[in-house]
């Protein structure tokens, strides 16, 4: 199998555009819209360019759970030879219905409850990756309490600069996350001691959608003097875990060069015996993925389109179905399906049907569009339908996981139904 990163999902042929082998116009019409739809070859290709780049140092990929959930995705993951990231109890659950095997997991987050930390030791989790001192004392106790010994590595802040959205940048010192090298040095003297804490790693997650590679090699070196420090304190790290944060394109960003990172991690690491472990999420599924929807109306501009004036396409997905655009002023690509209509040429702001302003998938596209046409939004595979809510009432959309010629329906769409099964009128 190739393992050069995967390009395009989406090829335009026969006057029609496919994932894989599937027509987006024949499967729209069999599941409607809006509807997420994944490719299975690009996930695969995915894990395989990742598992090549880092293929001179032995490396575990431990797929962060909170970037696409949908139980096939997960089960897709553990078939290729991965594990897991966390951050709850819920994500574990998931894991275990896939199919996934809980000693793969690592369980990172800052606010880890007691029902969460018994749960994860009770199914044996990998490791869990302490975010401060209150939480390793947490998880001393309870271990003690299931008389277990609780599986620990220090998530490190080494208070580097990810150079990214500030929402989403994790590894400075103002940030919530990890503990400050000094105070790592202490909390692993203390675990060193406890003997219902087994000390297996080191962590750092210094944020997401990560474009440079020298944030994270200075994360690594920072990681490194940390060891050299336990080791002289006769302490042994099995595991340097890197964390996720891998950019991709979302636009003309240049993203990432996987191997270069590959190869320069390799050299920090010289001859260390350590194994390595990433906790990639985006970077495996954002462009493996896109949003399909539909125009309902288009609401031109009488004053002709600019900026003040805007011509609206009013599409069947909204800030509830992807809320990226809202939250992270995020862009995502917008590319027409059927290219067959006689359509509006113009600049267009792609917008939902929720009464917010808020509400926009992207703003000021040159396309051109046509009323009931369908249009593929772009690198969703990632932190999209984790994302969705019932905002304004709106089921959740559909998923659909594509495998060459065919497709499986991996969840299907909400109902009204399901969003009133939790309610009821109050009786008095
Ligand atoms: N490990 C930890 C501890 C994390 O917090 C995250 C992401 C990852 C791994 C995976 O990072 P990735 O490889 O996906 O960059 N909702 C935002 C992204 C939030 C990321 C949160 N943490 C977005 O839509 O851009």
């Amino acid at each position: 199998m190739s393992t050069d990163a995967p390009t395009h999902l989406l090829t335009k042929r026969d006057g029609g555009v496919w994932v894989e082998d599937v027509n987006l116009n024949a499967l729209a019409t069999a599941v409607g819209t809006p509807t997420y739809v994944y490719s299975k070859a690009y996930i695969t290709a995915a894990v395989a360019h990742l598992n090549n780049a880092f293929a001179s140092v032995p490396t575990n990929i431990h797929y962060a759970v909170k970037a696409n959930s949908n139980l096939s995705i997960l089960q897709l993951f553990a078939e290729l030879g991965c594990g897991f990231d966390i951050v709850s109890s819920g994500e574990l659950s998931r894991v275990l219905a896939a199919g996934g095997d809980p000693a793969k997991v690592l369980f990172s987050g800052v606010g880890k409850t007691t029902e969460e930390i018994d749960h994860a030791i009770k199914v044996g989790i990998e490791c869990f990756n302490v975010e401060s001192a209150a939480e390793l004392e947490r998880i001393s106790s309870r271990a003690e309490l299931l008389g277990r010994v609780a599986p620990i590595s220090i998530r490190v802040n080494p208070n580097v600069d990810a150079q990214t959205h500030p929402y989403i940048s994790t590894g400075l010192k103002q940030n919530k996350f990890g503990v400050l090298p000094q105070q790592a040095l202490a909390l692993y003297l203390q675990a060193a001691k406890n003997q219902h804490l087994e000390i297996k790693g080191i962590d750092c997650h210094i944020g997401s959608q990560i474009n440079q590679i020298e944030p994270l090699l200075e994360a690594l070196t920072h990681l490194l003097v940390l060891v050299d420090d336990l080791e002289n304190n006769n302490i042994t790290i099995e595991h340097i875990d890197l964390g996720g944060g891998m950019g991709i394109s979302y636009q003309n960003e240049i993203p990432l060069d996987v191997s270069e990172y590959g190869q320069a991690v390799a050299q920090i690491m010289g001859n260390r015996q350590q194994t390595l472990k990433l906790e990639p999420g985006r970077s495996l599924v954002a462009n493996a993925g896109i949003l399909l929807s539909r125009v309902e109306y288009l609401k031109t501009s009488e004053e002709g389109s600019s900026e003040d004036a805007p011509n609206f396409a009013i599409v069947d997905a909204a800030m509830n179905d992807l809320i990226r655009p809202a939250l992270y002023n995020a862009w995502h690509d917008i590319l027409p399906v059927d290219t067959t209509e006689p359509g509006t040429p113009g600049i267009w702001d792609i917008v939902g049907p929720i009464c917010e302003s808020g509400d926009f998938i992207a703003k000021g596209r040159q396309l051109t569009l046509a009323p009931g046409q369908l249009i593929a939004i772009a690198s969703a595979g990632a932190y999209g339908m984790v994302l969705a809510s019932n905002y304004n009432s709106r089921d959740r959309a559909c998923e659909i996981l594509v495998d060459q010629d065919s497709f499986s329906i991996i969840r299907r769409r909400e109902t009204i139904t399901d969003q009133l099964r939790l309610e009821q009128v109050s009786a008095s």
